[in-house]
């Protein structure tokens, strides 16, 4: 079980001698922000998520996300603040995403940490936020490197090696689309905004939700990439068989897309299932090439799973049978830790002032970047491997 430290009236005395960090994030959707002591303990948060307008326009517009993040951030930041009833001065640095992410989101929360550090004079720590979904899981319980790490959301897809808090070996990542962004976008294209269960809640949450009453039979998609014998993972050709399916149901039933389907929870569980098994190999394989190659240890190696779509019960059922058959302690935290916020990157500045790393006391060279590979890549070796998968059923008993 996860511990989440919270602060306590009791935890105000120690709160004062540990190092503090306010932590930012705006690298997508969320403007989120948290002050942090050193042991992990969250004095205060604030999060403000655009999620609900970008439901409504179909998609994120980079444009709607920066007004978002400027009409925000000011608000977010001094709510954390408030209520962690820390003062500016106390702070002993600031920790604000800096890549990847979305140009314009990136960009405000950067203005406004640069403008912050240098008004209380704080030194800055720039935060990978790949690095920070990887690490959150050491916030709430001693998960000892190396780990690995599956990250799966809207926006990422990689399966990485954490040796340390700057030290990742990327051994997979996607080709294409993310799943969450694949899901989001099923979801569009089936009209689930107009299904009752559906209108408020992302694209991803809706096909869960709705494959629970559906037969994942009725609609059999070709596994992605069951050729390629490497850890990167595809989601588009998925996407294209499954908009192929809907069309041919839509002629069928005679009805104009934009119609909800009969059929639409058989559709929401067949793409479920593609998208969990997919994942699932990808990750199988993950850990059949550490093991060869000595990279994770013989004493409770971990896979750590993240990311918005780390919260489909499906999904983590499915990579609960390959860590069961590989012997694998499977961690997935709370979806709170999952998803972006300012604890994550608070939490990553905290790990980093603890061993002096990436801690800038001048700010003039730091800019954001919206494309930042994670860690080493030896996705090449990965795949010069090529690790057949044993036979493993992934059937979940629903
Ligand atoms: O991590 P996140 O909040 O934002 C980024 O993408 O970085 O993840 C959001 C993504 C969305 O694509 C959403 O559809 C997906 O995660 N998601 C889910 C579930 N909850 C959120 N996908 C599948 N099942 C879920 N329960
Ligand atoms: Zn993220």
């Amino acid at each position: 079980m996860f511990r989440v430290k919270i602060l306590s009236k009791c935890a105000f005395r120690r709160k004062i001698r540990s190092r503090l960090v306010l932590g930012i994030e705006t690298s997508c959707d969320e403007t989120g922000a948290a002050v942090m002591d050193e042991t992990g303990l969250i004095l205060g948060e604030s999060l403000h998520s655009q999620k609900e307008v970008h439901l409504k326009t179909g998609g994120i517009i980079p444009t709607v996300a920066q007004r978002l993040h400027r009409e925000n951030i000011g608000r977010v930041v001094q709510e954390a603040m408030e209520r962690s009833g820390v003062t500016q001065s106390q702070l002993s640095a600031v920790a604000t995403t800096v890549k990847p992410g979305l140009a314009l989101s990136l960009g405000i929360g950067l203005d406004f940490s640069l403008n912050f550090v240098k008004l209380h004079q704080k030194p800055f720590i720039p935060i990978h936020h790949m690095e920070a979904h990887a690490l959150t899981v050491r916030m709430l319980q001693p998960v000892v490197f190396p780990f690995l790490v599956l990250l799966v959301s809207g926006g990422h897809s990689l399966l990485a090696l954490a040796r340390g808090i700057d030290d990742f070996l990327l051994l997979g990542q996607t080709l294409d689309e993310a799943p969450g962004d694949t899901m989001d976008k099923v979801a569009r294209r089936l009209s689930l905004i107009k299904h009752p269960k559906c209108s408020m809640i992302s694209g991803g949450q809706a096909i869960e939700l709705l494959a629970q009453d559906g037969d994942r039979l009725k609609f059999l998609f070709k596994p992605p990439m069951g050729a390629h014998y490497d850890c990167n993972f595809s989601f588009a050709g998925l996407r294209n068989q499954v908009t192929m399916s809907i069309q041919k149901k839509e002629e069928e039933e005679g009805v104009e897309q934009g119609t909800l389907l009969s059929c639409v929870n058989d559709i929401a569980a067949a793409t479920q299932h593609t998208v969990a098994s997919h994942i699932a190999k990808r990750t199988h394989r993950a850990i059949l090439f550490c093991k060869a190659k000595g990279l994770l240890p013989s004493c409770n190696p971990t896979l750590v799973v993240s990311g918005g779509v780390a919260s489909n019960q499906y999904i983590r059922k499915t990579l609960k049978i390959v860590t069961d058959n590989t012997g694998l302690h499977l961690l997935c935290p709370p979806s709170k830790f999952c998803t972006d916020n300012g604890v994550m990157i608070a939490w990553n500045g905290v790990e980093r002032l603890r061993e002096g790393k990436g801690i800038l006391s001048h700010t003039e060279e730091v800019n954001y970047e919206p494309k930042a590979p994670l860690g080493v890549d030896i996705t090449a070796e990965v795949k010069e491997a090529a690790i057949k998968l044993p036979p493993l059923k992934l059937r979940i008993m629903d």
